[in-house]
């Protein structure tokens, strides 16, 4: 299905594959005038185009500074970031260009209170001088894709966390981006919210074809939704293991329930428990 990581990036550069996202010997360190903190080293990995990739990890263990270096918000110590073959960060420098083509959801959805869930959602359509007409039709055709298709004119007050979340999601795919990168966007709900929102991103990833990397702290949301699931361990943080989940899409719930879908969850939650200190 994917690469393997460990090849060179020199193999897959040019060479008219489906990388959609390479991390190569990507560090960082914190410096502050008490401490220095190392915390990630040396990650590889490399992402293929449509795949959806979860990452785990004790809590500090770097998975939220990954996604920042990702995201365009804080530049690696070490390492190269390429998007589609293209360099994201030169020195401290972001590529904005690179950067504008992300879709980012954040744990807290982050919406403007007073606007609309339309507003919202086609925000990025507006700060890219995008005509009322378009933003509209777009902002409807989004709203129906994260199952709020008639809650258009309301305003996040008037929704529940899990609405307010669909709203964040359907925001950063209003620029159809080439990937999106999430962080803890379910963490906040309840489960059962949580359950129906982890089939509906699986739904909206495939219906997009889009690429997501996937922080979370709940294994068995890491092994339904993923194609892979990436263990960090803590200090500096680093890949553990890469664990390939084979289940078909779309998958349902009842997945769970498999004894091989157990399998992994157990093994992960092993892994995790080794990194304890
Ligand atoms: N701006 C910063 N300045 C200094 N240290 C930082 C900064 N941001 C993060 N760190 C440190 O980097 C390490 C990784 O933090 P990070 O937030 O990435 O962890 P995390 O895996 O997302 O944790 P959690 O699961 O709790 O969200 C921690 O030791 C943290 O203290
Ligand atoms: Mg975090």
């Amino acid at each position: 299905m994917s690469t393997p990581d460990t090849l060179a990036p020199e193999v897959h550069a040019g060479a008219g594959s489906t990388t959609k996202l390479e991390l190569i010997g990507i560090g960082k360190e914190f410096r502050t005038r008490r401490a220095r903190t190392r915390a990630l080293a040396d990650i590889d990995l490399t992402i293929d185009d449509g795949e959806f990739v979860s990452v785990i990890g004790r809590s500090g263990c770097g998975k939220t500074t990954l996604l920042r270096m990702l995201a365009g918000l804080l530049s690696p110590s070490a390492g190269r970031i390429l998007v589609e073959g293209r360099t994201l960060w030169h020195g401290s420098t972001v590529d904005s260009s690179v950067v504008s083509q992300l879709g980012v959801v954040f744990q807290d959805p982050n919406l403007f209170p007073w606007y609309s869930v339309a507003e919202n959602i086609a925000l990025p359509l507006r700060l890219r001088g995008q005509g009322k007409r378009q933003r509209r039709d777009r902002a409807h055709e989004l709203a129906e894709l994260v199952g709020l298709a008639g809650f258009e004119r309301s305003y996040p007050r008037e929704l529940s966390g899990g609405m307010r979340q669909r709203v964040a999601i359907a925001r950063a795919l209003a620029i159809r981006p080439k990937l999106l990168l999430m962080d803890e966007p379910f963490g906040a709900l309840d489960a059962l919210t949580r359950e129906r929102m982890n089939l509906e991103l699986q739904r909206i990833a495939l219906a997009a074809n889009a690429t997501v990397v996937f922080v979370t702290h709940d294994i068995t949301e890491a092994v339904f939704l993923g194609d892979r699931v990436v263990h960090l361990t803590p200090r500096p943080g680093r890949i553990r293991e890469v664990r390939t989940v084979d289940f078909e899409r779309p998958r349902g719930i009842d997945v769970q329930t498999e004894p091989e879908f157990g399998a992994i969850v157990r093994e992960l939650r092993h892994g995790l428990q080794d990194g304890e200190e």
